[in-house]
């Protein structure tokens, strides 16, 4: 249905592969985030991301946020919500999200599982959101026709420019002498929903900094990179000193339900 882009989409994801036999020698599995990285703000940010949601969001208003980890995205939009809806495929992000939900006195639901699949328990809510978490789907074009049909008005979907990984290219050559991919990029991603059937906006913008933990942060690439424990001081000096995963250039992707 979504053809060429759909399809150019999947193959540049799957460049990413990290090599069997570097697989095979990792002391832990490189895959999955630290829910320290992702937690809810406690004063969010006025972003494009949040604008565009809450010209759609009627007061006392729904939000399903897909790929939530600790509710960033939900969070910013309380209120006017008055209900949130989280699905991860985590249990800890879920846990996340249940926590930061009860401390703004939100009502609340968690779904534990992947999207599509669990998309029919979610139900509908006005405004959908998937904030990064397009770069961790194969499958683009399932994946945004289930969070078109469950939203009442409007999704919003915010990523990096480019794949988040990008920025430690330099190390996998450094580390491994091994070059990385660098596509696909939040352009193609539009393509894919273009094609999908949806009229798409776009706005590309400079993310303010993530508070974030340099160990946490250094922790979490040298995980991705296969790397032992040890190698931590390694990772942490060819780190650039303002490294954020999910790099601050970033854009929103809004389209409204054709219902
Ligand atoms: C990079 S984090 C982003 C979290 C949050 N949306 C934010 O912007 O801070 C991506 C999250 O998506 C989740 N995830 C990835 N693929 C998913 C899928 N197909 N269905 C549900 N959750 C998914 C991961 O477990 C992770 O918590």
């Amino acid at each position: 249905m979504s053809g060429a882009a759909a399809a150019r989409w999947r193959t540049e994801l799957e460049a990413w592969a990290i090599p069997e036999e570097l697989l095979a020698a990792a002391p832990e599995s490189p895959y999955g985030f630290p829910v320290g990285m992702f937690e809810a703000d406690p004063e969010p940010a006025d972003t494009p991301s949040r604008r565009h949601a809450l010209e759609a969001l009627p007061v006392g208003g729904t939000v399903l946020d897909v790929g939530c980890g600790g509710g960033a995205g939900a969070m910013a939009l309380v209120p006017p919500a008055s209900a949130v809806v989280g699905v991860d495929s985590a249990p800890h992000m879920i846990e996340a999200f249940a926590a930061a939900a009860a401390a703004r006195g939100v009502a609340h639901r968690e779904l534990l599982g992947s999207w599509p699949e669990v998309a029919t328990d979610a139900g509908t809510a006005d405004v959908v959101l998937a904030h990064h978490v397009t770069y961790n789907v194969p499958d683009l074009a399932p994946f945004a026709l289930a969070l078109d049909a469950a939203t009442r008005r409007r999704v919003v979907v915010e990523m990096t420019d480019v794949h988040p990984w990008v920025p430690t290219n330099d190390l996998w050559l450094a580390f491994y002498g091994l070059d990385r991919p660098s596509g696909p990029s939040a352009a193609l991603c539009a393509e894919v929903l273009t094609a999908a059937g949806f009229t798409v906006h776009s706005e590309s913008w400079q993310r303010p900094a993530r508070r974030t933990d340099r160990a946490q942060t250094v922790a979490f690439v040298r995980r991705r990179l296969c790397l032992p424990v040890d190698a931590e001081p390694d990772v942490d000096a060819a780190l650039p000193a303002d490294y954020q995963f999910a790099s601050r250039s970033v854009t929103t992707l809004w389209w409204d339900s054709a219902q």
